[in-house]
């Protein structure tokens, strides 16, 4: 005779056998393993037989647990393998992908990738400003005449409460100083913004790359050994740098430097990349006064500054016509440099 626990055994296991899906394998467990499950129900039953007879019983009970608690969890995993290699199945690896469209480094990007990485090579850190200035920051500490035609109203973009879009990164020199006692030396890389009338060299936005090195017994020499090894790193070795006299209210002596190379497109012609010049004095003197300090003592530290146009290079090394290139979006102009 068997014993009725042997009998549930088999109800469970061909249960658990002829289940079609995950549901019904559960409802299975619960039903013969679960709390309130008949097979359960016999772990209670134990106390009510006699004594000889629980080992036997008890036997049965872990034997018939032990096997339907394995068939149930070798029947879950083939289900979900057979759900898994039908769900692939529907998949047709033939048909053609979804492309994906790999996006590039715009060119202003890359030029700007490759100066930080020479500057860097020179000991420059980097150094950021805000693009909403104050007239202050733009102007004024940077040495520049209240009557100067460059903050006129027809030269720079004002917002109502009176701060303005930088009209250059000098801008940046001026909290770099603010921030840190000398000796410095940082590039500020960044947008600056004109009222200019549009055409194919000038733009509304524009980039610059700023620079300023302060220190004890900084020189011209200094300055011109810096940018010429910075211009020759960038556009090759048998460019030809050219310094013309020129005027910036924030440096005395200043200059503009003109490039010419074989080696670019642009031939044979100069052309303007950067103004320059020493740190005038006075803009160490407006710097100690707005930290109260005598930090830039201007006879203690010299220094020179630099703005590279940044479009002006790329324009160069791209061998690119217009300016407004840059800021068009067209993929057809942006692919090139991919
Ligand atoms: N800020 C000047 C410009 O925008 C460039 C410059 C920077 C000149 C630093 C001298 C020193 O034209």
């Amino acid at each position: 005779m068997t014993h009725p626990l042997e009998e549930l055994r088999a109800a469970a296991l061909a249960e658990v056998a002829a289940a079609p899906d995950e549901e019904a394998l559960d409802a299975a467990r619960v039903r013969y393993l679960g709390r309130n499950g008949s097979i359960s129900a016999w772990g209670e039953r134990m106390k009510t037989l006699a004594k000889e007879e629980r080992p036997i019983v008890g036997k049965l009970l872990n034997q018939a647990r032990t096997a339907v608690a394995t068939a149930l969890e070798e029947a879950g995993e083939k289900l979900r393998a057979t759900l898994e290699t039908r769900a692939l199945a529907e998949i047709d690896i033939s048909l053609p992908g979804t492309p994906n469209d790999i996006g590039a480094l715009h060119p202003l990007t890359q030029v700007l990738d490759r100066a930080i990485g020479i500057f860097r090579r020179m000991g420059f850190a980097l150094a950021v400003g805000p693009d909403i200035e104050d007239e202050w920051h733009c102007f004024d500490a940077l040495n520049t005449a209240p009557d100067h035609p460059a903050r006129n109203e027809q030269d720079t973009f004002f917002l109502p409460d009176g701060r303005l879009l930088r009209t250059h990164t000098s801008t940046v020199q001026i909290r770099a100083m603010e921030s840190a006692p000398p000796p410095l030396r940082v590039i500020a890389p960044g947008a600056a913004f004109r009222r200019d009338e549009t055409d194919a060299t000038h733009s509304a936005q524009f980039h610059q790359i700023e620079g300023l090195y302060v220190d004890q017994a900084v020189s011209v020499a200094d300055l011109k050994g810096t940018i010429e090894y910075f211009l020759r790193e960038l556009f090759g070795a048998d460019t030809a740098v050219r310094f013309r006299p020129h005027y910036f209210p924030f440096t005395e002596p200043s200059f503009e430097i003109d490039v010419k190379s074989k080696a670019l497109k642009g031939g044979e012609k100069w052309i303007e990349v950067c103004g320059c010049g020493m740190v005038h004095p006075a803009v160490f003197e407006e710097v100690n006064r707005a930290r109260k300090d005598a930090a830039y003592d201007p006879e203690k530290w010299t220094g020179f500054a630099f703005g590279l146009g940044m479009d002006r290079l790329a324009m160069i090394l791209f061998d690119i016509p217009d300016i407004r290139f840059f800021a068009q979006n067209d993929l057809r102009f942006l692919r090139q440099f991919a």
